[in-house]
């Protein structure tokens, strides 16, 4: 029998890099890795549409793929879906990817911390509340870009990103007051750490650049468990990581990145 995969979702090509985190501390599992390319970007969708389209799309890809456990490598999703996904499929476990607020207001030295997401992400009432949760000691500005996820994608597929598109979308996280500056930016955009060489050439000074990715790998492992305290550990399944793409129309530069990354397209 197959082995039951470890599923990785986003709405297109951000989701590697959790992936990338997610190999390198579970080697011996394999991987499916889901691009909801037709429905791009998540972060200009409306909540109700959205919701109901994530909701539909994962009762199909539970049935195909059984997979022991689903990375929501999105923060558009899962701060609007994540609690719902729980709910309509109870005996699945789910690991979302919601801001790292939390992580940002215990390192920040200035106090001024701000969070680069989607529109969706930073209108969600979840970030508000993880703001009011974790972060009421410190001033957090949302930033939402309409265009940096697109320009992560045209990056990673043919090589080009416009620096200065990139420093138009990074310069409002930037914020002086009082003599102290931002000193933290969290990349509540599954997509952003591949533009993240850029953002630090563009920025005006440096700061840290919050990636959660390492952590949303870390908690995927933590509920699954290493594969050789296992005892239904199959180590030669010998079955290939998959990349799948909701529209059916993986191009060139896609592939090639797919190939990249040791996936092949389903
Ligand atoms: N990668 C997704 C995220 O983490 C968003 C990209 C999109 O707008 O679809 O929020």
């Amino acid at each position: 029998m197959s082995e039951r995969p470890v599923l990785v979702f986003d709405s297109g090509i951000g989701g590697l890099t959790v992936l990338r985190e997610a190999r390198v501390l579970m080697p011996d599992r394999r991987f499916v890795y889901v691009a909801d390319d037709a429905a791009f970007p998540y972060g200009a969708w409306d909540e109700p549409g959205l919701r109901g389209h994530i909701l539909n799309l994962f009762g199909r890809l539970l049935d195909r793929f059984q997979p022991e456990i689903s990375v929501i490598a999105c923060n558009t999703a899962s701060t609007l879906v994540i609690d719902a996904l729980r709910e309509a499929f109870p005996g699945h476990p789910f690991v979302g990817t919601v801001p790292a607020i939390k992580p940002a207001a215990e390192r920040t030295r200035s106090g001024l911390v701000s969070v680069l997401a989607t529109p969706g992400t930073v209108k969600r009432q979840y970030t508000r509340d993880l703001i009011r949760q974790w972060a009421t000691k410190c001033h957090v500005r949302l930033i939402g870009s309409d265009r940096l996820a697109g320009l992560a994608e045209i990056y990673m597929r043919d090589g080009f990103v416009n620096e200065d598109a990139v420093r138009a979308e990074i310069t409002p996280c930037f914020v002086e007051h009082e003599g102290r500056r931002t000193d933290i930016v969290v990349l509540a955009c599954t997509h952003y750490p591949f533009l993240v060489n850029r953002m630090r050439k563009t920025a005006p000074w440096p700061v840290d650049w919050l990636d959660p990715a390492e952590a949303i790998a870390r908690r995927a492992l933590s509920l699954i468990g290493a594969k050789e305290n296992r005892e239904e550990a199959n180590p030669s399944s010998g079955e290939k990581d998959l990349a799948v793409f909701t529209s059916g129309k993986a191009d060139f530069p896609t592939r090639r990145l797919m190939q990249g990354f040791g996936l092949s397209i389903a």
